[in-house]
This record gives C-alpha cells, sequence and structure tokens, in this order.
C-alpha cells in the first residue's frame, strides 16, 4: 500500500481518467463494445506504424505523448497560463503522501539588506503552506558558481531543503530570500534563463525610503561590531527592550558620499527590474507592506495560497523620525535639499 502511495505521487493525475475509461464499455451495449475494440485496433495499428517510423526518437515520442495526456487534466482545474508555474516535486528525503498531487509554486525573494525582507519572510512563513528558507545564499560557496547555485536552487525546489522554516509535506508555495549581492548580479542572464525553464515567480521587496535603507545598513554594520546586545549581533530583534537598545546608536554619515550612495542603491533595483522582468513577477515596497494590509494578500495571491491571517514577531527598530537617527542631521539635510532625494528627507511613516 505504501508503494503504491508513492507511485500515485507521478501517476495520481492520471487515477481519475483511467478508472472513466474503463468503467464506460460496462454500461453499452455489445455493439458499441465491437465498435470501441474496433476504434482501439485501429489506433493500435496506426500508433505501432508511427512507432516503427520512429524507433530512433522512441524515448522522446514517449515524453510526448505522457506530456499530452497530462495536460488535459491540470488545463481543467488550473488555468492555462499557469501551467509553467505549477510544479508536483517529488523529494528524496520524505514523500509528500497525500498532498503529492496539491501543486506547488516556486518562488525568490528578491531584496536587498534592511529593506524589511526579514520580517516580510517570517510573515510569509507564518502561513501553513509556505516553506521560505531564508538567506541561503549568504554561504559562499553555495554562490561561488552558477553550477553551485543551481545544486542548490533544484535542492530547494525539490522540497528537500531543510530549515526552520520546512513545512510539511503539505507545502503550496517553496522559495527562499536573495539579496542582490549574493551572487545574483554576477549571474543575472543564466538565472532568469533557470527562472523562466523551471517557472520560478520572483517577489521583488525594495524600500521606497533608501535613505532610511542606509541608515539602517550603517546602525547595523555598527553593531556587527559593537556587538550591542550582550556581544552578540543582531540584524533583527524580537522585543521592543532590545530595539531600544540598538536604536540608540546613531551614525554618523558620510555626506559627501551620500547621494552617489543612493543613486547606486537605486540604480541596483532597476537593473534588477531590468535583468528580471521577462519573469513572472510582484513589486511590493517595504512602506506599503506596512501601510496597507491588502498588500499582503496580494502577495497570497500572486502565490496563488489560500488566504490567512500572517503574523510575525519582528520589532521595529528605528521608528523616531530620521532626524533623530543620525548624528549629522544638518549635513544630511543639507547633502539632499534640492536633489531629486529631497523627499526622502520628509517622507515617513507611522507604524
Ligand atoms: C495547506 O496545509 C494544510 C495542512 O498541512 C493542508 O491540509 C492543505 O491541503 C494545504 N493546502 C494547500 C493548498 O496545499
Ligand atoms: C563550483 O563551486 C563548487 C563549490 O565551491 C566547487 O566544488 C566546484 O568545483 C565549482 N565548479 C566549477 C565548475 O568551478
Ligand atoms: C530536518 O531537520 C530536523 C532537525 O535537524 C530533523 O529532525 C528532520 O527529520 C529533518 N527533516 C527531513 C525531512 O530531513
Ligand atoms: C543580557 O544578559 C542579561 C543578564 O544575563 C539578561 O538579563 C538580558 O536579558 C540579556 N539581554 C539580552 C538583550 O539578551
Ligand atoms: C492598498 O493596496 C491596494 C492594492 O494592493 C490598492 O488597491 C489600495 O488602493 C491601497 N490602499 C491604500 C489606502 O493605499
Amino acid at each position: 500500500m505504501k508503494a503504491k502511495d508513492e507511485k500515485l505521487g507521478e501517476g495520481c493525475c492520471f487515477f481519475n481518467k483511467d478508472t472513466l475509461v474503463l468503467k464506460l464499455p460496462k454500461k453499452s451495449p455489445i455493439l458499441s463494445r465491437m465498435v470501441v475494440l474496433a476504434v482501439v485496433m485501429i489506433c493500435s495499428v496506426y500508433i505501432c506504424s508511427i512507432c516503427l517510423k520512429q524507433t530512433k526518437i522512441h524515448k522522446e515520442s514517449n515524453f510526448m505523448r505522457i506530456k499530452l495526456i497530462e495536460k488535459p487534466y491540470h488545463a481543467h482545474r488550473i488555468p492555462h497560463a499557469q501551467i509553467p508555474y505549477v510544479h508536483y516535486p517529488e523529494p528524496i528525503t520524505y514523500s509528500r503522501n497525500e498532498c503529492a498531487c496539491a501543486p506547488v509554486r516556486f518562488f525568490t525573494i528578491v531584496s536587498m539588506q534592511r529593506s524589511g525582507s526579514g520580517w516580510f519572510e517570517t510573515l510569509l512563513n507564518s502561513h501553513i503552506n509556505v516553506s521560505s528558507h531564508g538567506e541561503i545564499f549568504a554561504n559562499k560557496e553555495r554562490r561561488s558558481n552558477m553550477s553551485a547555485i543551481m545544486r542548490t536552487l533544484d535542492k530547494v525546489y525539490n522540497l528537500d531543503w531543510n530549515s526552520s522554516a520546512s513545512k510539511n509535506e503539505c507545502t503550496a508555495a517553496v522559495g527562499f530570500k536573495w539579496m542582490l549581492n549574493q551572487g545574483l548580479m554576477q549571474h543575472y542572464g543564466e538565472i532568469a534563463e533557470y527562472f523562466n525553464k523551471r517557472g520560478v515567480s520572483v517577489i521583488f521587496l525594495f524600500r521606497r525610503n533608501q535613505l532610511r535603507q542606509w541608515i539602517s545598513l550603517l546602525a547595523n554594520s555598527h553593531d556587527q561590531y559593537a556587538k550591542q546586545l550582550n556581544g552578540t549581533h543582531k540584524a533583527h530583534v524580537h522585543s521592543q527592550y532590545e530595539a531600544n537598545i540598538l536604536a540608540r546608536f546613531k551614525p554618523m554619515i558620510d555626506a559627501k558620499m551620500l547621494v552617489p550612495k543612493l543613486k547606486q542603491l537605486h540604480d541596483w533595483v532597476v537593473d534588477a527590474l531590468e535583468q528580471l522582468k521577462s519573469n513572472r513577477h510582484m513589486v511590493i515596497y517595504y512602506e506599503d507592506l506596512i501601510r496597507n494590509d491588502t498588500k499582503v494578500k496580494d502577495v497570497m495571491d500572486f502565490l496563488k495560497v489560500p488566504q490567512r491571517r500572517l503574523i510575525s514577531h519582528h520589532v521595529k527598530i528605528h521608528t523616531k523620525p530620521l532626524s533623530h537617527l543620525v548624528e549629522n542631521w544638518d549635513d544630511v539635510h543639507n547633502a539632499l535639499a534640492g536633489t531629486q532625494y529631497e523627499s526622502f528627507l520628509t517622507s515617513d511613516y507611522q507604524m
């Protein structure tokens, strides 16, 4: 029974169809049975003649036929345009059991450090059918070349990646968080091709106010050295107490470098959107996510997972107005006044 179940993972999609075909002749009178028999014989002769002609590409034609049978099944439940994005992985390390026939979508969150992606990912992972495995390419070895990257991606999308975000066999959307500077920018072409071939959807998550992002980057890298919380560095915190300690530090900003820095952050975003534009994608901004509840619903729609209420226990570190977050606010203000980044000085948001 067990072995049969596992086999169903591959064949379950034909199961209903076969029983239908077998049942039909039972109800028909003898004459129709003869007709069916004749049709079957003619078909067999026809198929045989084709097979004889194509012995060389026999394997391929077999594959084609399987594809042809498989399509109608998907078609009647899944919209045609969605078919490239629907998968039925068969993990090596466990069996998907009763969920073997439930479709799985592949995604990647493309983001930059300090864009709220840690918070966004815990939000997604609070969904019982979503597994987002974190920054798997923070590990340099996994991104040392394209074949190492693809090996890692294959493992994730085959549902064989085991992390604290792994869900049970009923995962309906699987992915991870990919920072631009973690091998992604170096291999855009090949990665876009892989995403298209495997039907991976991209969620771009960026921050509108990149001045805030830059301040957060500076503060976070300060903490990497200073380790303000009992000697451990924390990129994300789970209590207001911890958040307050980290927020005490005010970085000093090199005002001369500020405009070039903001331009670089902006260019990276523009380039990412351009390089991966052929892939199915959606763009979200952190500021919109925290302001507007329907944005998270849009993400669940995009991933085609059931709508649920999602929760995150991350606590925002910097909640004060921007002018309170840096040591030399006047310099920053003067550097950006009159530039295209001026609005970053004033645009703020409530938590
Ligand atoms: C989501 O997970 C639950 C519990 O594991 C499962 O019963 C359900 O079928 C899954 N939904 C989808 C859409 O896969
Ligand atoms: C790619 O990187 C992996 C891991 O660092 C290494 O083992 C492998 O030899 C590399 N392959 C090529 C073709 O450079
Ligand atoms: C994943 O890792 C956990 C903890 O190391 C282990 O208990 C679990 O069996 C692993 N799951 C799979 C499917 O390998
Ligand atoms: C730091 O250590 C003290 C004493 O061990 C403890 O009470 C406190 O909660 C710790 N703080 C953090 C942020 O981990
Ligand atoms: C919230 O987002 C939705 C789309 O995701 C948009 O239609 C709506 O206008 C937004 N609401 C506000 C108040 O911005």
